[in-house]
């Protein structure tokens, strides 16, 4: 898909960061947006910051985890239009622990969320895009999902999900003439850290929460830059999209180096602290 002009665009965790940014950067295109999260003020701030530039926006209250959310959404949006053109399953929560300190009820809400949002995604919006014979899906992975470090054993599961889905879907979805990407951003500057479930030792350091604030601060990776490889990925129809200088490199890495990454990931190793 090389231009946006007039395309719907469906947006989960568009009222923040990653989301945000993506849905903006789709409008300012051209695109008509739909934006859906459950923070109800952060979609409003969007969706003014989109129409102030002269944009189209909608917000629909959702949460991706609720499969009847997902599908009551689905149902208004496709009592209005056909089917969506672009579909961005973003919305996602952070978790910080090792593996002994994580409650089952963390796992639960992660792979809720990060996963079977994504899977609600597509569920209840592929059909009707199947049907028309074309769009593409936009799954927001992590470079969590190349590399496993030991303090996010909930979040790299669910990003390695993530891309293993989007990897299966691509394959899948190319005889209906649907493209599908998954981003897998780096460390990126937006609010994610301060809201992440943080648990043991994590939670237990005063300073962590906001030692790696300052860093996703200082390093200042910004969601416009992830936006902008979002737009690319769709245009291109690139299936796996490591977008800062880091993601590439665990990208690459892992790949070349498996034994050498798997030392310095360990607890303990500069790469762990
Ligand atoms: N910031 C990073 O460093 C980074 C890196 C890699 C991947 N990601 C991924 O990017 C995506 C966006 O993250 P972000 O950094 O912009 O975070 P963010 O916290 O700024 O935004 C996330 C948005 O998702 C919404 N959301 C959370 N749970 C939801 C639910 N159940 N239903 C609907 N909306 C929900 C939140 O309200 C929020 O508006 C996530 O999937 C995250 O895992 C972020």
């Amino acid at each position: 898909m090389k231009d946006f002009t007039n395309k719907w665009v469906l947006v989960t965790g568009a009222g923040s960061g990653i989301g945000r940014e993506t849905a903006r950067a789709f409008a300012a295109k051209g695109g008509r947006l739909l934006l859906v999260d459950v923070n109800d003020e952060g979609s409003e701030q969007t969706r003014r910051m989109i129409a102030d530039a002269g944009g189209e926006a909608r917000v629909f209250h959702a949460d991706v985890s609720d499969a009847g959310a997902m599908q009551a959404l689905a149902e208004q949006i496709h009592g209005e239009i056909p089917a969506v053109d672009v579909l961005v399953n973003n919305a996602g929560i952070g978790s910080a622990g090792r593996f002994l300190d994580v409650s089952l009820e963390t796992w639960r809400r992660v792979v809720d969320i990060n996963v079977m949002g994504v899977v609600h995604g597509c569920h209840y919006f592929l059909p009707r895009m199947v049907e028309r014979g074309s769009g593409h899906v936009v799954n927001i992975a992590s470079a969590a999902a190349f590399l496993a470090m030991p303090d996010m054993p909930a979040y790299a599961s669910s990003k390695f999900a993530v891309l293993g889905l989007s990897e299966s879907l691509r394959s899948d979805m190319a005889e209906y003439g649907i493209g599908v990407s998954a981003i897998c951003p780096g460390i990126i500057n937006t609010p994610i850290v301060s809201t992440a479930i943080m648990e043991g030792e994590m939670a237990g350091r005063d300073s962590t929460r906001q030692r790696i604030v300052d860093l996703y601060q200082k390093r200042n990776y910004t969601p416009e830059q992830v936006a902008r490889a979002v737009l690319r990925a769709v245009r291109t129809n690139t299936g796996v999209k490591p977008v800062s200088p880091e993601s590439w490199a665990m990208y690459y890495s892992k790949r070349l180096m498996p034994g050498l990454v798997s030392r310095l990931t360990r607890r303990g190793s500069p790469l762990s602290e």
